[in-house]
């Protein structure tokens, strides 16, 4: 290590002519040639004399591993029988489909350039999705409330919420709220599902909730019925059928996604708020949690697993299937996407000023032979996005 500089000494600058000094590669130092590095700290770095065998792991290129040559990639799966999972076979594909049709020989296809598909020269890639899109005067085919899957959604979010609502979510929400600060909270939460933020805020905290379901709102008020609870079956996104103004607090927890017109509910977080009301949003990480356009994938090569984004600035909406397990019997939400710079849009024309952004990544702990690449993806990508915004007195 440099020794310190003697600060009786004056500081003397390199004489004119010289030009910076040049940066030091190692080896003896021009200016100072009796210098010698000293020794390092036990078992640090190659300049420990008692080291000689050490050096630098050069850069692994795939190949078997030198410190642990038992350890072979896993060859890159290519179809047919599973060595792993001998008994598994690929589920049939619908008739015309895809090349594990037993027996079907794959079609060469060109690889496809864009322009008009070859194969389906009638297809013309959909528009980019924009709300209100839809031809005026025609119902909408687009029923975001989860009516149809309130029976499925309250099960699974039971009276506390489920695994990330209750490890990830409600502590952050909680913290980025900041109830503490106000004297008398009174918070609006819009699109409560069955009502899990209620139940985690104090008895003295005057609810509002509101949301598009009968089922999940009637939901909401069995589990918890306390006088300073009210729920209302509304839609979000229009005029609220209430008066009911001020709040200190308004919300959206993990809804703003499954709502079609998100800057209107945006809108009506800040008509409803107090001047120097506070709204917190929480929602899917918008870059790396996009319906049916992001995925996990693994590098084998690196050894790195790593988020796959197909597609980011574009609004997109997707269907999902609530419960897999019942096949097409099941119920389907509808979630929508859209990019950073249209939520601080929102939020800008509704005259809300974001004053906190956190990004909360999963607590879930992989183990076995991927647990390393797979838990350092997960503190890499957060799950959810929360913002704070504060609107202007
Ligand atoms: C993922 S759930 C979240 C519910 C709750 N905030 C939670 O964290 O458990 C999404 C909710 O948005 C509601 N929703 C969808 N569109 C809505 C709208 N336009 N107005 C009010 N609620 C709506 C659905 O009925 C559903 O309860």
């Amino acid at each position: 290590m440099k020794p310190p500089r003697d600060p009786k000494k004056p500081f003397r600058p390199r004489p004119p002519g010289q030009g910076p000094r040049p940066p030091w590669k190692g080896g003896p130092r021009p200016d100072r040639p009796g210098w010698k590095p000293g020794p390092k700290p036990e078992g640090q770095g190659p300049s420990q004399g008692a080291r000689p065998e050490w050096k630098p792991r050069p850069p692994y290129k795939g190949g078997p591993r030198p410190d642990r040559p038992e350890w072979k990639p896993r060859p890159p799966f290519k179809g047919g029988p599973r060595p792993d999972r001998a008994e598994w076979k690929p589920r049939p594909k619908p008739e015309g489909q895809g090349p594990s049709q037993p027996g079907a020989p794959r079609p060469e296809r060109p690889p496809y350039q864009g322009g008009a598909r070859p194969d389906r020269p009638a297809w013309k890639p959909r528009p980019p999705f924009k709300p209100g899109d839809r031809p005026a005067g025609k119902p909408s085919s687009r029923d975001t409330s989860w009516q149809q899957s309130s029976a499925y959604y309250d099960k699974s979010v039971g009276e506390g919420g489920n695994f990330y609502h209750q490890t990830v979510v409600l502590p952050g929400l909680t913290r980025m709220l900041r109830l503490g600060d106000t004297e008398r909270v009174k918070l609006l939460d819009l699109a409560c599902g069955q009502g899990v933020l209620a139940r985690s805020l104090p008895a003295t905290v005057d609810y509002w909730g509101v949301d598009l379901s009968e089922s999940l709102v009637a939901a909401a008020r069995k589990h918890d019925p306390r006088p300073t609870r009210r729920y209302e079956v509304a839609d979000a996104c229009k005029p609220l059928p209430f008066e009911e103004s001020g709040f200190s607090h308004v919300v959206c927890m993990l809804a703003i996604q499954n709502v079609e017109n998100p800057a209107a509910l945006v809108a009506n977080a800040a008509a409803r708020l107090a001047p120097g009301g506070r709204f917190v949003l929480v929602l899917n990480h918008p870059c790396f949690r996009i319906p049916k356009q992001t995925s996990w994938e693994v590098d084998e090569r690196r050894w790195v697993r790593f988020r796959r984004v197909d597609r980011y600035l574009s609004r997109m909406r997707a269907a999902i299937v609530m419960n897999p397990g019942l096949g097409a019997a099941s119920a389907e939400t509808w979630s929508f996407h859209a990019p950073l710079s249209d939520i601080f849009t929102w939020f800008k024309d509704a005259g809300l000023l974001v004053e906190g952004l956190e990004e909360w990544v999963s607590n879930k702990r992989s183990e076995g032979p991927a647990a390393v690449m797979e838990n350092r993806a997960r503190a890499e990508f957060p799950l959810f996005l929360a913002l704070a915004a504060l609107k202007k007195p």
